[in-house]
């Protein structure tokens, strides 16, 4: 009984915990300084970087050509690919999500090769999942090498800012010693190239893509909260291009690293190799503060977790 009383004021302390850090911006809302990796390499325009992938209509180039807004309406989504695909590299989009009513809309940013490797693909995705009911936008990331598709290893956050007020910078940083996911800079997920994940880890060239979709069957329950195309069109504003790494040359397709010595250099540069001690305590505050889902500790999916969430901690 007396535990029984305890664990109740616990879980009670706890909710008001919460509450105040929802209403005041304490030090949720606030990451610790890091350095700015994206303020490192040059924007590229509209042009330079990107084509049509689909949904051409709902396609419109903005900003003097540095960006472009993708749209859903009850027609069609839109995306966006590559001009190049890279093998290892630094990629970043600086996006502001639809507000109001968004549940069912997926906006994801992600690098895939599916298009090459239907049977054995990688995928890196960073997912922005719209609304559940009245919930916040979802951070969701997940991973796939080589066509490691039955083991979902997804990590979902919330974000401590409203991403439909303005831009934030949703950035992926992938080479032969980890993968880097980082949003606004701070990094919320390192995976290391490590022995025990080396079968599943992306190690192929990849195609950037933008794309905003109807994802009410998959991200919402089995489609409970759909997209309600009465709130249509729904649109996501892209800027701040930057992919930066080792270009794939289509003709022989090798990649070819034309990097010049004075370069930063995401794909072998030493500093990109690990996070600092800065970047590491970002990357902790993140994650306590922000994740509240990681495919680690699903036990329920997992019987046996997959071998990495053991060789981590
Ligand atoms: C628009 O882009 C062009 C070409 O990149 C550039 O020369 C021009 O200065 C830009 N205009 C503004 C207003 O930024
Ligand atoms: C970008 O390309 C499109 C079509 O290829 C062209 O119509 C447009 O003028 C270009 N925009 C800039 C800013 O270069
Ligand atoms: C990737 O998959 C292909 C085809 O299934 C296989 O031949 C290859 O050995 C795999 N590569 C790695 C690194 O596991």
């Amino acid at each position: 009984m007396a535990t029984f009383h305890h664990i109740l004021f616990l879980t009670t302390l706890q909710v008001f915990c919460n509450i105040i850090q929802v209403y005041s911006s304490g030090p949720v809302y606030k990451p610790p300084p890091v350095e700015r990796l994206t303020d490192r390499f040059s924007r590229l325009s509209f042009n330079q970087s990107y084509n049509v992938f689909f949904g051409g209509r709902n396609v419109h180039v903005t900003n003097n050509g540095t960006g472009a807004d993708i749209s859903l309406d009850k027609y069609s989504g839109s995306g966006l690919a590559s001009k190049n695909k890279y093998y290892y590299g630094f990629f970043n989009a600086a996006i502001k999500l639809p507000d109001g009513f968004t549940s069912g809309i997926v906006v994801a940013y992600y690098l895939s090769n599916a298009d090459v490797f239907p049977h054995n693909h990688d995928e890196i995705d960073i997912e922005l999942l719209g609304h559940e009911k009245r919930r916040d936008w979802v951070l969701q990331t997940n991973i796939y090498g080589n066509g490691s598709v039955s083991t979902g290893r997804e990590e979902k956050f919330y974000l401590w800012f409203d991403p439909t007020q303005d831009f934030h910078d949703y950035s992926i940083l992938w080479n032969n010693h980890h993968i880097v996911f980082l949003v606004d800079n701070v990094p919320v997920r390192e995976v290391i190239h490590s022995n025990a994940i080396s079968s599943a880890y992306p190690s192929k060239p990849m195609s950037v893509y933008v794309t905003i979709w109807d994802g009410s069957k998959w991200a919402t329950h089995g489609g409970k909260y759909p997209v309600n195309y009465k709130f249509a069109p729904f649109v996501a504003s892209m800027g701040g291009i930057e992919m930066e790494g080792c270009i794939l040359n289509q003709k022989d397709m090798a990649p070819s690293c034309s990097r010049s010595p004075y370069s930063l250099d995401p794909v072998d540069g030493e500093q990109f190799a690990k996070l600092s001690s800065q970047q590491i305590t970002g990357l902790e505050w993140a994650r306590r503060k922000h994740m509240f889902y990681s495919y680690c500790q699903d036990k329920s999916r997992y019987k046996v977790l997959p071998a990495e969430c053991n060789a981590k901690q």
